[in-house]
């Protein structure tokens, strides 16, 4: 019989320890150590067929560079944030709130994937999933379903049969019976993702974890697996929109800025090809404090409608609040138009809002922002036929944005006819476009020009 002993692990980073340390010396977190038993036995690793083969350091350019097998999937957003398919033995983290829709992604994708696909489920009955799978539509006759949270009975079967891709769902209910501790604690999910990385390495057959985050992070999330995985997703939305974003947050095969959006309907998931068309309200008449503002995410310009609304505040301190722009950024915004451009928005309430409950990073959102919030202000809408683009600094200028063609296409593209970005943006004039770009340096030159 083996024996238990005590070890203690960081929440943060998963390093342990013998005893327990209250700061985290890999990461220097504080009061992250939590008590864990492990059987102290040696365990032979259940995956574990070249353990006896050694491997020896080669000269760099001895390694022949293969391209790397990628299988193209059904699904071109997945596609997009894998960085253009799956790789072959690639292990990738989908990481969720609960009900964000994480079981539904990969479940489609795999009903719509003519390969041979496990699809392995700790969370769901059979019955539950083939309900799940009658709602989305099955193409595929080579799925199979099961439900095992056993790490050494999956690894029996997949030891008998192969299949092209596997799914788990989720890490969370993985228990290997070498770990004493409770199913989701640090150490079961650090064995039982070393077991599955093994698996895929040596199989090449890829594999998709589904992991849970939780609010409170009592119980380990997905961030010791970050280091461990080669791709890491995260599906994020707001459950009172049904628009999803899936971005990548770390990918060792492609970029790890893009973004894959999704709409949730009754029938599963459906791609957006095109997100500039859904994050543009119609509207018949022109509203003051609405803008459009052609943002990049990853490399993918969209066009979204920014919303303001500046009251007078009835309470002592007004209130600044934002849905979808990070309130830090606006109370900056906010400052400089108060400060360079005269604005008394101090005695103001601000609201801000990104239309469809999108939540972007890119700086290149300001100007069409201040711009809201200037047409709120004066109570004077903006014409429905301009876009913005540009990033405001601290002294009112406004500074140039990445991918300035990819905006300017977008915004014409959906036939807008001006677009106003700033005038650091060089060589725009050699665009031979339709669409009248308009370039400024300050953001007084953006008031002049829009209620001058
Ligand atoms: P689910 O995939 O179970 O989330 P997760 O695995 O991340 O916990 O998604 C659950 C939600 O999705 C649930 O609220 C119902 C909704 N849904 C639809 O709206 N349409 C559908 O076709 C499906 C399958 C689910
Ligand atoms: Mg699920």
């Amino acid at each position: 019989m083996a024996k238990a002993v005590i070890k203690y692990f960081c929440k943060s980073c998963g390093a342990s320890s013998g005893k327990w340390i209250g700061k985290c010396p890999s990461c220097n977190e504080w009061n992250t150590y939590v008590e864990e038993v492990v059987h102290k036995e040696t365990v032979v690793k259940a995956w574990s067929k070249k353990n006896t083969e050694k491997s020896y350091p080669i000269k760099i350019r001895d390694i022949v560079e293969g391209a790397e097998q990628r299988y193209t999937l059904p699904d071109n957003e997945l596609n997009r944030v894998l960085g253009g398919g799956l790789v072959a033995g690639s292990l990738v983290l989908v990481g969720g709130e609960p009900g964000i829709g994480k079981s539904t992604l990969l479940l489609q994708m795999a009903l719509a994937t003519p390969r041979k696909i496990f699809y392995i489920s700790g969370e769901e009955s059979e019955t539950q999933i083939k309900m799940r799978a009658g709602r989305i539509g099955i193409h595929n006759d080579n799925c199979y379903i099961m439900t095992e949270t056993s790490l050494e009975h999956i690894l029996n079967i997949l030891r008998e049969e192969t299949p092209e891709i596997l799914i788990i769902d989720s890490v969370q209910t993985l228990t290997s019976t070498i770990i004493d501790s409770p199913p989701g604690s640090i150490s079961q999910i650090k064995e039982c993702t070393g077991e599955i990385l093994r698996f895929a390495k040596e199989t090449g057959v890829p594999v998709f974890l589904i992991g849970h985050i939780n609010k409170e992070g009592s119980i380990a999330g997905p961030k010791v697996l970050e280091h461990m995985v080669d791709t890491v997703l995260q599906f994020e939305g707001d459950r009172h929109y049904n628009y999803r974003i899936l971005r990548t947050l770390k990918n060792r095969f492609g970029s790890a800025s893009e973004i894959g959006i999704y709409e949730m309907r009754g029938t599963g998931l459906r791609e957006i090809e095109n997100p500039s068309e859904i994050l543009i309200s119609e509207r018949e008449d022109n509203l003051s404090g609405i803008t459009i503002s052609c943002a990049v995410e990853g490399i993918r310009p969209m066009l979204l409608e920014t919303q303001s609304l500046v009251s007078t505040a009835v309470y002592g301190t007004p209130q600044r609040t934002s849905n979808g722009f990070d309130l830090r950024r606006l109370s900056m915004l906010l400052a400089v138009l108060e400060k360079r451009c005269g604005f008394q928005l101090g005695a103001k309430d601000v609201f801000i809002n990104i239309a469809g409950g999108m939540k972007l990073e890119d700086p290149g959102l300001d100007l069409g922002i201040v711009a809201a919030i200037l047409s709120s202000y004066e109570n004077v809408s903006i014409s429905k036929e301009i876009a913005f683009a540009g990033e405001v600094g601290l002294s009112g200028e406004v500074r140039a944005v990445s991918r300035v063609e990819q905006r300017i296409s977008e915004a014409e593209k959906l036939g807008f006819k001006e677009i106003m970005i700033s005038k650091y943006n060089k060589g725009i004039d050699q665009l031979s476009g339709k669409i009248k770009v308009i370039q400024i340096g300050k953001v007084e030159e953006a008031f002049e020009w829009l209620f001058g």
